[in-house]
């Protein structure tokens, strides 16, 4: 472990340069309830020069041969990962999720760098064939232009890195606006690029405790060729629709309503362990977490006790302290949530077989729902919390249906042994990602996203580098044979 003091900082990276402005936030540890520190509210104006100043660098950044952004990358990647046990540290502060969990996210984060950074170099263009005899075509990708990023507060480094690592590898330049929750691991990010030499203006970062007035401005301000935004399908939605006036282009990585279904031939020892690696981490609130268990019922009861047997056995407290596997929910409001969905849970026949009690504070207990039907809050919205919700099926095409009867489609597990409903089942479920006895799916080689109201465009993977580029057709004609 290690302390994080030297990576606060307290205001807007802007050009780079450090902006304050007379109005501050409270940044809370969700464990303690504590203050970390006050990081200031950036002002309209300071809005409007981040703006200018991504676009002022954009040129000269796009300009460079890739390889000298992919240098510059990985520079920035070598520095998380020697500090990433302070940065681990401050993430859990913030965050709330305990240590060891926020130190993989810090060399997850990474890995998107470090993969963004090969991408670079790797950005092929297309020779076409012409249809007339003196033609000739080609395909040149080309940095779209400054882009606005909008991130959460559940992954408060990861969730940069996957959008500001492809956007500055492919020649865009960038302002982030990180949740006003966990606005720290954003700043210490900046700093660290700020060391390795990322030119003024390229990588800007702003903190408001509006988030409404960052959004607007990436939505109508005309310096802006593109939004990448990930958070809830509400918050979605309306960027959406605010920024069609302008023909923003958009990336959207929105809510989900994973479906976790176990098969009559599962292994139940990895499926319980599957479930609880997906369910429980940060603590239930991961978009593609586990938020419906759909079980056969003639393996139910066997399941749900080797289940529980696990689940006893997790320790809830304050992600500093050794051997904690789970933490705090982010606020109060979280909490009261969780507390909703349970009650309606519970109005519509639900059964609490175990947990279902706030412990102290924004520590809930890991909970379990039996007897969960469709019509349930928790089985129609995303959780974002720990409620498990079993649900008992008595073959694949209803599992197939009520996994499917959702608006959202983001990720889906299932756990069996046949091959054959390895395909067939992997085949008939509507999400852009599926993990077939895995639930561990998320990598920097592999697209991330949805589809549905869980978003569109992909994150991580060479289509992720894609999101960031358009394609210019090039036709010459040749004058005629002389
Ligand atoms: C998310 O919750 O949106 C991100 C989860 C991940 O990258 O695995």
């Amino acid at each position: 472990m290690s302390t994080y003091e030297q990576f606060i900082f307290k205001s807007s990276f802007i050009n780079g340069e450090w902006e304050s402005s007379d109005s501050a936030y409270q940044v809370l540890n969700p464990s303690t309830g504590e203050v970390i520190t006050n990081v200031s509210s950036a002002t309209p104006s300071q809005i409007d020069m981040a703006l200018d100043s991504a676009n002022q660098a954009l040129p000269a950044w796009k300009g460079l041969v890739a390889s000298e952004r992919a240098d510059l990358l990985m520079k920035w990647h070598d520095l998380i990962i020697e500090n990433e046990k302070a940065l681990a540290a401050l993430l859990t502060a913030e965050q709330g999720k305990p240590f060891r969990e926020a130190l993989g996210e810090i060399r997850y984060g990474a890995s998107f760098i470090k993969w963004f950074a090969g991408e670079a170099v790797r950005v092929y263009g297309d020779i076409l064939t012409p249809t007339k005899h003196n033609k000739r075509m080609m395909v040149v990708k080309e940095p779209i232009g400054v882009v606005g990023a909008l991130t959460p507060w559940n992954f408060p480094n990861a969730m940069i890195t996957r959008k500001v690592a492809p956007a500055l590898a492919a020649g865009c330049s960038v302002v982030l606006k990180p949740s006003e929750l966990t606005p720290l691991s954003a700043l210490a990010l900046a700093h660290l690029a700020n060391e390795v030499g990322f030119p003024a203006g390229v990588l800007n970062v702003v903190t408001t405790e509006d988030p409404s007035q960052i959004g607007d401005a990436f939505c109508s301000d005309p310096r802006v060729a593109k939004i990448s935004f990930t958070g809830s399908t509400a918050v979605g939605r309306m960027l959406a629709g605010n920024a069609a006036a302008n023909l923003k282009k958009l990336s959207l990585e929105l809510g989900g309503n994973a479906p976790f279904i176990v098969f009559e031939d599962a292994d139940i020892a990895r499926a319980t362990d599957g479930l609880i690696a997906s369910k429980f981490r940060n603590n239930g609130q991961t978009c593609i977490c586990s938020n419906r268990v759909l079980i056969h019922a003639n393996i139910k009861e066997k399941f749900v006790e080797v289940l529980k047997r696990k689940m006893s056995d997790l320790k809830i407290g304050d992600g500093m302290e050794r051997g904690v596997d789970i933490g705090p929910l982010i606020s109060n409001k979280a909490v009261d949530k969780v507390q909703e969905l349970q009650s309606d849970a519970v109005e519509k026949g639900g059964v609490i077989a175990m947990g279902g009690e706030v412990s102290r504070g924004q520590f809930y207990q890991s909970t379990i729902i039996d007897h969960g039907s469709t019509d349930m809050r928790c089985f129609r919205e995303e959780i974002f919390g720990p409620l498990l919700v079993l649900y008992a099926f008595n073959d694949d095409s209803e599992a197939i249906q009520v996994a499917n009867d959702t608006d959202y489609g983001l990720a889906a597990y299932f756990y069996t042994s046949s091959i054959d409903r390895v395909y067939r089942v992997s085949e008939a479920l509507e999400y852009g990602m599926v993990g077939v006895n895995a639930t561990v799916i998320s990598d920097a080689s592999a697209p991330f996203g949805g589809v549905k109201h869980s978003g569109q465009g992909r994150e991580g993977s060479k289509y992720g580098l894609d999101e960031f580029l358009h394609k210019k057709y090039i036709t010459v004609d040749l004058a005629q044979d002389s």
